[in-house]
């Protein structure tokens, strides 16, 4: 039976040759071929190729050659016709047997041509005058023309039938725009543009087809995108948003994302490797796409809950299919582009290769040391690494790696979560009772920890901290403590800085108030001018700071003894290698 024409030329638009070749040798990308050991002869260097744009292979060792179903041929010794039904389970296809599939695959020839269409038309839009609000808009996020080309973005105009009016012209009706989900009907029957106004994402396959679209708004309102409906060509489960970019990518992992934007800022900062399953949890088929391609995932997901609630299926599907994970956590952005914002590409690199990367080594550089094959060393691996794993701070991250312990020891899941919630208690109270006796450790509690300065001395220091809040307060004993010290005598070089400004603005009849101060004093110093000014002593003030002037001058006095001490040390040791003074080991035979 000969097979459909229209049929096979679906067929071949939707396979992708480097992914079927690939899995029978492995390929590698130079220049626009892809290279590999041929399958059908014996070598150790490549000299077989594939051209995915023509869909053929070519190996310049045995001269075999041929399109990807004569490749499935012979791979897989079948006829064509099999050849044929395998290629298509492939890509979920079956073969027609009756005439009411080929007018499907007729329409979906159809629909992906008014696809393109279309994608051409909000593309080309950009380059004219009505779509300046989305050319502002990229502009506002910082969108480069570099990724409006690669990503093939597109303006739908602000008018009812844009886009209808176009395809029309180019031999497509309206039935066919509906099918597509590029227009709507009302409930009185008008059929309009489904996309107004918006900045246009096409959705491409691996193999360049265009499945749809997504179209966000230029401001606030809502909703904030549209996207095709389902449709004869559009199975918006069994895809991944940049897929067709991120396949030819060299990095070793794919970055999921959620949204269009993110995808788009990942590529622009050089992270080609980006897709998104475009805010819906990851699907089956997604994580089979993925594992297709790579074995590994780092997972990009917005750091809000439904971020992380999707990012914990994620994690289920793509574990269940043995690719390796890596979560990001975005502190201080809500996505990758926020990220990549504010932070720069290099922090985003930087993440990239960070957390999980590094409980990773820490887990291994443990396993190192036993040998786990021995039931008591076992035991002894586990202890530790138990211990590890309770020090994330990621629930998520802990989730993993008690997979990972109960995958390398073969011990229940069970048992070992229940020993790191044991850990995880005992170190919580481990802490506490750290915390307990450094809260409780007058020396370390009265440095200014909440900013750099470190005092010499902590007696010193508290007495000079008490006489310039009670100062700051009082300004008549601005006059008492002039007469009693000299700022020198504070000791610390902030607490003397802090003094001068403290007597300047009594001079000034100002209060000295560190928010006003930002140009006199460093942020630490207006930190610590703050705790000082909050924390007056209670009491009579002049009796109070005639203590603390006390304190300060014995400390002071203390302090110049020690300096006066060394000096003498000093001293003494020079003479003792002076030969003048006649107890040098030279002078001493004189
Ligand atoms: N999404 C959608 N419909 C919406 C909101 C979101 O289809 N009303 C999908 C889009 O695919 C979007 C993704 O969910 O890209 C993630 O949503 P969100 O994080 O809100 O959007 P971003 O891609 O981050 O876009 P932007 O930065 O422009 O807000
Ligand atoms: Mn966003």
């Amino acid at each position: 039976m000969a097979i459909d024409e229209r049929f096979l030329d679906e067929l071949m638009n939707r396979l992708d040759m480097v992914d079927v070749v690939g899995r029978y040798c492995k390929l590698e990308k130079r220049g626009n071929r892809w290279w590999g050991c041929c399958p059908f002869h014996n070598e150790k260097t490549p000299s077989f190729t594939v051209d995915p744009e023509k869909k053929m292979f070519y190996c310049f060792g045995c001269k075999e050659g041929g399109g990807i179903i004569s490749f499935v041929e012979k791979t897989e010794k079948l006829e064509f016709p099999d050849a044929v039904s395998l290629l298509a389970r492939m890509v979920g296809m079956d073969v027609p047997t009756d005439e009411r599939e080929k007018s499907i695959y007729k329409r979906r020839t159809r629909l992906l041509a008014l696809n393109k269409e279309a994608a051409r038309f909000f593309h080309s839009n950009l380059e004219k005058e009505i779509s300046a609000p989305a050319r502002d808009y990229m502009a506002r996020r910082q969108i480069s023309r570099k990724m409006v080309i690669r990503f093939g973005l597109g303006y739908a105009p602000d008018q009812w039938d844009g886009l209808i009016k176009a395809m029309v012209a180019k031999g497509f009706d309206k039935g066919e725009l509906l099918d597509a989900g590029l227009a709507v009907k009302s409930e009185k029957g008008h059929i309009y543009d489904r996309f107004r106004n918006r900045l246009i994402f096409p959705i491409i396959d691996v193999s360049g087809n265009v499945l749809g679209f997504g179209g966000r708004v230029l401001d606030d309102s809502l909703p904030k995108y549209l996207n095709s409906p389902e449709s004869y060509v559009y199975h918006k489960a069994n895809h991944l948003f940049a897929m067709n970019l991120a396949k030819n990518s060299t990095a070793p992992q794919f970055i999921l994302a959620e949204g269009y934007m993110d995808v788009l800022m990942l590529h622009q900062a050089g992270f080609d490797n980006a897709v998104a399953s475009l805010g819906t949890a990851l699907t089956p088929e997604q994580a089979d796409l993925i594992k297709k391609r790579k074995g590994e995932v780092v997972v990009a997901y917005d750091s809000d809950e439904a971020g992380q609630k999707a990012t914990e299926r994620a994690i289920e599907l793509l574990r269940a299919r043995d690719i390796k994970i890596k979560i990001l956590k975005m502190k201080g952005a809500k996505d990758p582009d926020e990220y990549i914002k504010k932070y720069g590409s290099d922090a985003f690199r930087l993440l990239l290769s960070g957390s999980e990367n590094s409980s990773d080594y820490r887990l291994e550089k443990i396993r190192a040391k036993y040998d786990i094959t021995d039931d008591e060393q076992k035991l002894a691996f586990l202890n530790e690494a138990i211990t590890l794993v309770s020090t994330f701070k990621n629930s998520i991250e802990v989730e993993i790696y008690i997979g990972k312990l109960a995958e390398i020891t073969g011990i229940r899941r069970e048992t070992i979560e229940g020993e790191v919630k044991k850990s995880l208690k005992r170190q919580r109270r481990q802490n506490e009772r750290r915390e307990m006796r450094e809260n409780t450790n007058p020396e370390k509690n009265a440095q200014p920890s909440f900013t750099r300065i470190r005092y010499q001395n902590v007696t010193l220091a508290r007495a000079a901290e008490g006489i310039l809040s009670l100062l700051a307060h009082n300004p008549e004993l601005k006059g008492l403590v002039e007469e009693r010290i000299k700022p020198e005598d504070l000791g610390e070089e902030a607490l003397i800085h802090l003094y001068g400004e403290i007597c300047a603005a009594i001079d000034n009849g100002i209060y000295p108030n560190p928010d006003t101060m930002t140009d006199k004093l460093t942020a630490d110093e207006r930190k610590l001018l703050a705790m000082i000014l909050a924390n007056t002593p209670d009491g009579s003030p002049k009796l109070l700071v005639l203590d603390y002037l006390g304190v300060v001058a014995m400390e002071s006095a203390k302090s110049k003894a020690k300096v006066d001490a060394k000096g003498l040390e000093e001293l003494i040791a020079m003479k003792r290698n002076d030969t003048r003074y006649g107890n040098g080991r030279n002078g001493s035979n004189e």
